[in-house]
């Protein structure tokens, strides 16, 4: 067991986050954000702003430099007079102080010519179409067999829709940049998951060359994808510093990360199940709803799961996105796997019910031998044994699977109570990335790689392997991460910042260590170093399909007098490959799970129609899990070792945990209560009069339709 290595700079406060490093004579950037959710900038009159002391510019659509690289529209700041959502940034002021640019914001007047808008996802919108690819570029639709034919013929079907709200990232630390110029050099401090695509993708929208920009994220508090490309607030730092001729710090404030860091979209979709009366699945279908931005297309990708779970020889899948007047959406921990294996694992429960069969039998039986849509062998595949040790851990036997009749304690208490299981998946890759190595006369070896270390314990987990692979101490060696000026790696993201960057540590560190042996230990004067890439390694990987699994197991107690659902108890069996570090990959587990049961209780961007924003933007109306929430929650992982992906044999840990978790415990609420919860949060003192307990089943609160959900109400 290793200790965070950073943990004692992180509690004593020496840790440095973007917006804190110091830089002489720093003037702050305030955006200023629409009003309106679509339209054209009339008019910007900043004379009020620009009056007050201490303001050194404003910076509009008028007067900003033009941008060279305008790829990406959400880089393309203040390029363009066209509003594409309530809460993009449209001017900015840059001030001495904070509070002055601040005050100087709420005095830019802007006129608007206004046009309607259209912000709320519906299952038949009119503007849905079929994107040429999904996040990141997976097919849109597959098929196979005929799954038509197979459904009607099937002996027990479901055919259940399952919905899912719009959710926001929210990391600890917000997003915060701070830009200063040199001639045409360009150096930034920002809270990113990755230097060095930030850093390349910065210098393409000013025109440079990726050396010209170095971005440093010594420390980063979170990121959940947010951070995994750069946001507005890097290009506004970065033009306003070019403008002023001053570094410039910019920080997004939380509600502003409602708009411009990227969120979960909603989705809508709908699972078909066939199965024989034994529960084997014959077809299989998930089509998929799910919306975007007028500027920018991503589509989650959240039937892509479904190809590879069960096997089915009746199989479709299929996505169909709308680009609606809102915020782009973007990456949030397990894009795609998270919302639609919420859909899929609980058509699996309700499938089970009808079949009358075990929930964890029922999955084991429906395992596939191979991938069962391309055909390929699994690298390896352990959801088997990861639900079979959840069970025994969990004390799954012998569950009585009656909903609604279980009272904790008391039976006639208050506090009904049941559990549930759903499988996880993530899938396992690599991307190419570069190491460096040096060793001193003195035997202090130096080890370098532009990754990034956002909270996970990525630090820790490259120091135990570089520690392993050079056969020395960790307190041997210098690490250093979190530059683009360092050799250059994947981003912290996509659950591949360990595979990517053992992989090129190790065989930087394995190399250099050969070096020393060939010279029987004696380092020259100068120093030895080595260098890797692993561009060529993975390029040459053998076709197979690759994931990590799990099984997440939850006990709930649901008030029947206020339906109040809390969750007492969480299991994660996990197999993912190698874990290189178990202490951090405990907690990265177990922050999914947690992350998993906020999505399932709690978390929800509620689009407000009239004015086409999220009336709940900040953490007092957008609920996150606290500590309260979690209450005994556990993660474990079988042994396994991943052959494909480097020499570490892990596989990846960042977004399994989540994945599952929100299935879970709304199967248990079902089995407390027998209401079947399909749209998240579930909130069963809101549901509509649609959902009625069974007739066994009589809580106060389910049978109440003064509830109502309607069209001009928080969407249900
Ligand atoms: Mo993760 S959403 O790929 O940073």
């Amino acid at each position: 067991m290793t200790g965070r290595v950073d943990g004692p700079d992180k509690v004593t406060g020496r840790a440095r986050y973007a917006f804190e490093h110091q830089v002489e004579g720093a003037a702050y950037a305030w955006a200023v954000p629409s009003v309106i959710a679509r339209g054209t900038i009339r008019s910007v009159d900043a004379a009020r702003a620009l009056a007050l002391p201490g303001v050194l510019t404003v910076l509009t659509p008028d007067n900003a430099p033009r941008l060279p690289g305008t790829d990406d529209p959400e880089l393309a700041l203040f390029q363009s007079r066209e509003v594409a959502y309530r809460g993009q940034f449209v001017a900015a002021v840059v001030a001495g102080t904070l509070e002055v640019a601040r005050e100087a914001a709420e005095g830019v007047v802007i006129e608007y010519d206004q046009a309607p808008h259209d912000v709320v996802l519906t299952a038949d919108h009119p503007g849905l179409y079929k994107p040429d690819f999904v996040n990141p570029r997976y097919e849109t639709d597959t098929a196979a067999g005929d799954f038509d034919g197979a459904f009607a013929a099937a002996a027990v079907r479901v055919d259940a829709t399952y919905r899912t709200p719009a959710e926001h990232n929210h990391p600890m630390e917000p997003h915060a940049t701070v830009a200063s110029w040199r001639g045409d050099t360009l150096t930034v401090y920002d809270a990113t998951q990755g230097p060095s695509r930030t850093a390349g993708q910065v210098a393409a929208v000013f025109g440079l060359e990726p050396g010209q920009v170095r971005v440093i994220a010594e420390h980063v508090g979170g990121g959940f994808g947010a951070k995994g490309m750069p946001r507005a607030n890097v290009i506004l730092a970065a033009l306003a510093a070019r403008v002023t001729g001053r570094p410039v710090k910019c920080a997004v404030t939380r509600p502003q990360m409602f708009a411009v860091t990227g969120h979960r979209a909603p989705s809508i979709q709908r699972m078909r199940l066939g199965a024989g009366p034994d529960g084997r699945l014959t077809a299989l279908c998930h089509d998929v709803i799910g919306q975007t931005s007028t500027l920018k297309e991503f589509t989650e990708q959240s039937a892509v799961a479904t190809r590879h779970m069960y096997a089915a020889p009746h199989r479709r899948t299929t996505h169909r996105v709308v680009r609606l007047d809102v915020p782009t959406p973007s990456w949030m921990r397990a894009p795609g796997e998270c919302p639609g294996m919420f859909a899929l694992e609980s058509a699996m429960d309700e499938l089970a019910e009808a079949c009358g069969i075990d929930p964890v039998e029922l999955r084991l039986r429906n395992e596939p031998a191979v991938h069962p849509e391309t055909g390929q062998p699994f690298s390896s595949r352990h959801l088997t044994a990861c639900l079979l040790q959840g069970a025994a851990r969990f004390g799954w036997a012998g569950r009585d699977p009656a909903p609604g009749t279980r009272r904790a304690g008391n039976p006639r208490g208050r506090w009904l109570t049941g559990t549930g299981v759903a499988a996880s998946t993530y899938p396992a890759r690599a991307m190419p990335s570069q190491a460096r190595v040096t060793v001193s006369p003195s035997g202090r070896y130096q080890v370098l790689i532009a990754a990034a270390d956002i909270g996970t314990g990525a630090r820790t987990a490259l120091l135990v392997v570089a520690a392993e692979a050079l056969g020395v101490p960790a307190a041997a060696i210098d690490l250093r991460i979190g530059d683009s000026a360092l050799p250059p790696a994947m981003i912290a993201g996509g659950s591949m910042g360990t595979a990517s960057w053992t992989w090129a540590v190790i065989k930087a560190c394995r190399a250099l260590r050969d070096q020393v042996r060939a010279r029987d230990g004696a380092v020259p004067p100068g120093g030895l170093s080595a260098r890797a890439d692993t561009t060529a390694d993975i390029g040459a990987l053998p076709a197979r399909a690759r994931y990590a699994f799990g099984a997440q197991f939850a006990e709930v107690r649901v008030d029947a007098d206020t339906g109040e659902v809390r969750v007492p108890r969480l299991l994660g069996v996990f197999a993912a490959g190698r874990i290189v570090s178990p202490a951090q990959a405990r907690s990265q587990l177990i922050g999914g799970m947690t992350m998993g049961l906020s999505m399932a209780l709690h978390e929800e961007s509620a689009m407000d129609p009239q004015f086409g924003d999220y009336p709940n933007h900040d953490l007092a109306g957008y609920h996150i899990a606290a500590h309260a929430d979690v209450q005994d929650i556990d993660a474990v992982w079988i042994d396994e070792d991943e052959p494909d992906l480097g020499p570490a044999g892990a596989k990846g840990i960042g977004e399994v945990g989540i994945v599952g978790t929100a299935a879970a415990i709304a199967s248990a609420v079902y089995h407390a209560t027998g209401i079947r919860v399909r749209d998240l949060p579930i909130r069963l003192d809101m549901r509509s009069r649609r959902s009625r307990p069974r007739a066994a089943t009589t809580c106060a609160w389910a049978v109440t339709s003064a509830w109502s959900t309607g069209p001009w109400t928080w969407p249900s």
